[in-house]
């Protein structure tokens, strides 16, 4: 799909993945509205995507938890009114916890006193069913639009789990097959549905599970645009499209190959 002339949407855009995405659209002149939670870290955010803007790009800043249902409604509500002209979603906004299953919740770190029906109901709540919510109330948006786009970005975990990223990597998993399953519901559309595939990616998100050694988030964004430009529907970044034909070949391996540092 054309990567210019768009109105995007990305949600968690003050920071990591989301953040380099968005620099790439406001490079490329496209009007972009990032959320996030913290209202002072997306000002800032905003106000430093604007001085990387070189044409005639618009950056607007929106608070709003996606966890939350009337979070969401707002947002909804905010861009049927100041960004209506909305053609590409980028549900990008995530939670995590190191939750291995055995033994019970050692080394994780899901808050205190919280098992893992807490833990892995926020994860499958921010990462599936927030994510499926807001695509239900913004496809009337996009498909008014014409031609259009929603980018669902889940990771390498979503086909090979992590063992002390389980219940993260069964909500990832979620993600991936709704994702399939709505790229052939809105096949007649207007609206193309891509999946975002990370592997380890260097951001405060994966601070606690070696971050560092992972890739800058620009490279994901980069493969993004790439991916959207060739109309890839599973866009599998960097070392995922390895594991990705790995777990095809022998998933076994796969699974242990994932999981050999641990
Ligand atoms: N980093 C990795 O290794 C990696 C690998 C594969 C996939 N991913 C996926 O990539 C996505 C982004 O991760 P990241 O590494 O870029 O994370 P990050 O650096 O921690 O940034 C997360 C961004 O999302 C916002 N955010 C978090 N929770 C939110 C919520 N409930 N509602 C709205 N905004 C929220 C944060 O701002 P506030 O905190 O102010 O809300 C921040 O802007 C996630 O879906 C993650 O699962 C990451």
């Amino acid at each position: 799909m054309n990567t210019q002339s768009l109105q995007v949407l990305i949600t968690g855009g003050s920071a990591g993945i989301g953040y380099a995405i968005a620099k790439e659209f406001v490079s490329k002149g496209n009007k972009v509205l990032i959320t996030g939670r913290d209202e002072a870290r997306l000002k800032k955010a905003a106000e430093s995507l604007r001085k990387t803007a070189e044409g005639p790009s618009e950056v607007l800043y929106f608070v709003s938890d996606v966890s939350t249902s009337t979070d969401r409604n707002k947002l909804v509500a905010y861009i049927k009114t100041h960004f209506p002209g909305l053609n590409l979603l980028v549900n990008n906004a995530g939670a995590a916890h190191l939750h291995p299953l055995y033994p019970v919740a050692a080394g994780g770190n899901a808050p205190a006193g919280r098992g893992i029906a807490e833990a892995a109901a926020e994860e499958i709540n921010t990462n599936y069913l927030a994510v499926a919510d807001l695509n239900e109330k913004l496809i009337p948006v996009l498909e008014a639009n014409g031609a259009s786009g929603i980018v669902n970005v889940s990771s390498i975990v979503a086909f090979v789990p992590g063992v002390k990223l389980a219940t993260y990597s069964a909500s990832k998993a979620a993600l991936h097959a709704y994702t399939r399953t709505l790229r052939h519901a809105l096949a007649e559309t207007s609206i193309k549905v891509f999946e975002l595939m990370p592997p380890l990616v260097n951001t405060d998100f994966s601070k606690e599970i070696g971050g560092e050694n992972g890739i800058a988030p620009k490279q994901v964004a980069d493969d993004l645009i790439a991916g959207l430009q060739r109309n890839k529907p599973e866009i599998r970044v960097g070392q995922t499209e390895d594991m990705y034909q790995y777990s095809l070949s022998s998933p076994e391996e796969a699974f242990l190959a994932m999981n050999a540092n641990l």
